[in-house]
């Protein structure tokens, strides 16, 4: 029997090299998507035995030639680059916009791209083969109170809402995986977000290892029923027990002190970081990361598992 045929977008990167790995040692055929087959990161793929192609998710023609005849899709979109590269900076400010509303622009139209896509290979999907990491809406879970909150709401316009408005028999095959907070986080803003951060001390937040775990928990959800919607986290804690963790694994001492949004922000060296991700620890906050959805855990996947 021919090996079934996963295609990962990302696959270069934490979540997507992850999830090509996991399939990769499940049997599959997996096909790796890079803008660059000649990257280190690219041809150390290839040597595992991935299939690297060329595509770009800014040109929708090249991913509906490498998701022809797929069993299986894994899709993620990376906001954090439009927003940092000095090239979009420079772009956004040509447009008079700010550089968390041209990387909305831009994930949002990539995400589109990857739905319009893998419409056109439906039909050869499995019936639960279209894998989507996204995030909660938190203009509509916050009920506009955070309607800025670029980096999340960018997804969340795609994966679920675009898709199920647009692709019925697309939504009827997908599964769509929100991420915790990466545990390796802090690197982004060293001065802020650990230093002067304004997350809040008692809300339980989940945290997670995007490339050491998205992979097993993306093939355990494909191994569910589709149309359901998870968060993937390795454990859910407090802000103050996470240091805790963090600073016996350093080896260093910390304590917990918040602050208010404004001098976490003031405290970042890129300002506009700054207020994305002090919007964000707020968010996290009330109504929480899921934006009060109800997301299926790993814990639920075990349970499944064993029936
Ligand atoms: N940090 C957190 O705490 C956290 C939590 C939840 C969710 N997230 C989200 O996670 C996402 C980033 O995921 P990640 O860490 O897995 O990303 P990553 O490691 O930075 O990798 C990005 C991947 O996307 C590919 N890519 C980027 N632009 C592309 C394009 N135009 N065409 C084709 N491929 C492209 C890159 O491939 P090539 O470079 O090889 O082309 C690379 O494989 C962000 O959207 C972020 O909001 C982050």
């Amino acid at each position: 029997m021919s090996k079934k045929l996963i295609v990962v977008v990302g696959a270069t990167g934490n979540q997507g090299g992850s999830v090509a790995r996991r399939f990769l040692t499940a049997g599959y055929r997996v096909r790796g998507l890079t803008r660059n087959a000649s990257s280190p990161a690219a041809t150390a793929l290839a040597s595992t035995g991935v299939e690297i192609v060329q595509a770009d998710l800014d040109d929708v023609q090249s991913l509906k030639e490498v998701f022809r005849g797929a069993n299986a899709i894994f899709s993620v979109t990376n906001y954090w680059e439009p927003f940092f590269r000095p090239d979009c900076r420079a772009e956004a400010e040509d447009m008079g916009i700010s550089c968390r509303e041209f990387a909305y622009d831009v994930e949002f139209l990539q995400g589109k791209n990857i739905a319009d896509a893998a419409a056109t290979t439906t039909d050869t999907l499995d019936e639960n083969g279209f894998f989507a990491s996204t995030l909660s809406h938190a203009d509509k879970c916050s009920d506009g109170k955070f309607e800025e909150l670029y980096h999340f709401d960018a997804k969340a316009d795609i994966f679920p809402t675009y898709v199920n408005k647009k692709y019925p028999a697309l939504a009827a095959k997908m599964s769509c995986i929100h991420t915790g907070y990466f545990y390796t986080s802090y690197n982004i803003l060293p001065d802020s977000y650990f230093k002067k951060a304004s997350h809040s001390s008692h809300k339980p937040v989940p945290h997670f290892d995007p490339a050491g775990d998205m992979g097993a928990f993306t093939y355990a959800v494909s191994q569910m029923p589709p149309g359901k919607a998870y968060m993937a986290a390795g454990t859910t804690c407090t802000w103050p027990q996470f240091l805790e963790t963090w600073a016996k694994v350093n080896g260093v001492t910390a304590n917990y002190k918040q602050v208010a949004p404004e001098e976490m922000i003031e405290a970042t060296a890129d300002r506009e970081a700054g207020i994305e991700v002090a919007a964000m620890f707020s968010y996290s906050s009330d109504p929480g990361y899921d934006g009060g959805m109800s997301l299926l855990s790993a814990d639920d996947l075990r349970k499944a598992s064993d029936k």
